[in-house]
């Protein structure tokens, strides 16, 4: 591959313009819905240890495997695989992996839409409302009413699906670049705000406790998977969204630093939503394991009954469609790069076809929140399903892979010239880290949760 190649997709104006795309691509709905809903389902303090733990020797040099294999392979996920193996002169069965990832994004976009259609319609409802001065049981209400409705859900998903497309049809530069040049800052001063907010209510402490002193009895095999699945999600790892956006990096930027602030700013974004929810939860005598209705029960009880928090609540919801906005997009872009690659399609055709297919899969979720919630597999809805099958098994195995690609498969001189770490040690130390430590710990915590270990 030589070096003067550029993606036929465009590339990122600067090295500040990835990060910005690659943290928009981490910081979503993962951060500020799921992960405060998980963490109250597995007990809290043990578990976000697990889940920090994870982010750091896992998924820090996955993320940085993934920048470093898109940024050689110039291409999508799947073609960059490709392109690899044949470099590598790799066994051909490692185009799978370009293909599984691709799998893996269209599913999870198809709840990922559901959800963020919850998001939309509650910065409506606050707009026009709502929440105020309305208490734990309203509030509740208001929510069983919601999703009880498969129309409304289908209104959000369908609008949600449709602004997604709209982004990525205009492509990297235009689209994916502007649209995340102030949505970062503005939801962490918002996330700030409420964490201020929460300091306020007597059950501040009760929250900083619950989240941050581990009790490992409380940790089970299945938590530990979950936290892992979690750190993967999280980060937008193990399917190929971050692989993509580094097929636009410039050659010139530090594939290291970028992971580092990329991951830094993520947890941060993670920790500071479980600081603002946990307080507002103990104090309106919500449970922690609520599940995924926990910030739709909880915030807009501190929404509703806070100074100015009509305005807040507004800005916050809609702060959180944009986040979620940001993901989507990542999610669906390897499709639609492969789409246009390979089958020589034009931009608009790939977003639509990718975008419907990724939106009809959506009924499936929606129903299991309504019509279907008796449907289940392995005793699971469909919902519970495809977020299980994604977060804790694709992507981790995804991750395992990319791992033992970039470490054992392609040449020691190609990763070491196309990372450019600062010096010999801190290549050797990522080595290290891809080649056994990452692989061998997503083995060993799918074999302590088959019972084997
Ligand atoms: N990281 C995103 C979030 O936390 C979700 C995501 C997963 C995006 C995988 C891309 C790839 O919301």
């Amino acid at each position: 591959m030589t070096d003067t190649k550029k993606s036929i997709h465009g590339e990122w104006s600067s090295r500040f313009a990835f990060i910005l795309a690659a943290a928009g691509s981490a910081v979503g709905l993962g951060n500020i819905w799921k992960f405060p809903y998980i963490t109250g389902e597995n007990g809290g303090g043990a578990f976000v240890l697990v889940y920090l733990a994870c982010v750091l020797l896992i998924g820090i040099p996955i993320m940085m495997a993934e920048t470093m294999l898109g940024r050689r392979g110039k291409q999508s996920p799947i073609n960059t695989i490709n392109a690899l193996v044949e470099e590598a002169g790799a066994d051909k069965s490692w185009h799978y992996l370009g293909w599984m990832g691709v799998i893996a994004g269209f599913l999870i976009l198809s709840y990922y839409s559901v959800i963020a259609g919850w998001a939309s319609a509650y910065a409506f409802k606050a707009f026009i409302g709502s929440f105020v001065n309305a208490d734990a049981t309203e509030i509740r209400e208001i929510f069983d009413d919601f999703i009880a409705s498969p129309m409304q859900l289908i209104f959000w998903h369908s609008l949600f699906m449709v602004a997604t497309m709209l982004v990525v049809v205009r492509g990297v530069n235009k689209g994916l670049e502007k649209a995340v040049y102030f949505l970062m800052p503005a939801l962490f001063i918002l996330l700030i705000l409420l964490v201020g907010y929460a300091m306020t209510t007597d059950n501040y402490y009760q929250g900083i406790k619950f989240l941050f002193s581990p009790d490992f009895s409380k940790l089970t095999g299945d938590s530990v998977l979950i936290a892992m699945g979690q750190a993967f999600f999280t980060l937008s790892i193990g399917m190929g969204a971050i692989m993509v956006y580094g097929a636009y990096l410039p050659k010139d930027v530090s594939i290291a630093k970028t992971a580092f602030l990329i991951a830094g700013t993520d947890t941060v974004a993670a920790l500071l939503a479980g600081i603002a929810i946990f307080p507002i939860v103990f104090a309106n005598g919500l449970e922690p394991s609520g599940g995924p209705s926990l910030i739709f029960q909880a915030l807009p009880i501190a929404f509703g009954n806070m100074t100015g928090g009509w305005l807040f609540g507004v800005l916050f919801f809609v702060m959180l469609v944009f986040a979620a906005l940001k993901s989507s997009i990542s999610l669906i872009e390897p499709a639609v790069a492969w789409l246009v690659e390979h089958k020589g399609m034009n931009r608009e055709k790939a977003c639509i076809w990718s975008g419907l297919a990724a939106w009809l899969l959506g009924f499936g979720t929606i129903f299991s929140f309504n019509i279907w919630s008796g449907f289940k597999i392995f005793d699971r809805t469909i919902f519970q399903l495809l977020d299980y099958l994604t977060a804790n098994l694709m992507l981790p195995i995804g991750g395992f892979f990319i791992a033992v690609f970039a470490g054992w498969i392609i040449k020691q001189q190609h990763s070491e010239q196309e990372l450019q770490m600062p010096d010999a040690q801190s290549y050797q130390v990522w080595r290290f880290l891809v080649r056994y430590v990452s692989p061998a710990a997503v083995f060993f915590i799918f074999l302590h949760v088959v019972g084997v270990l």
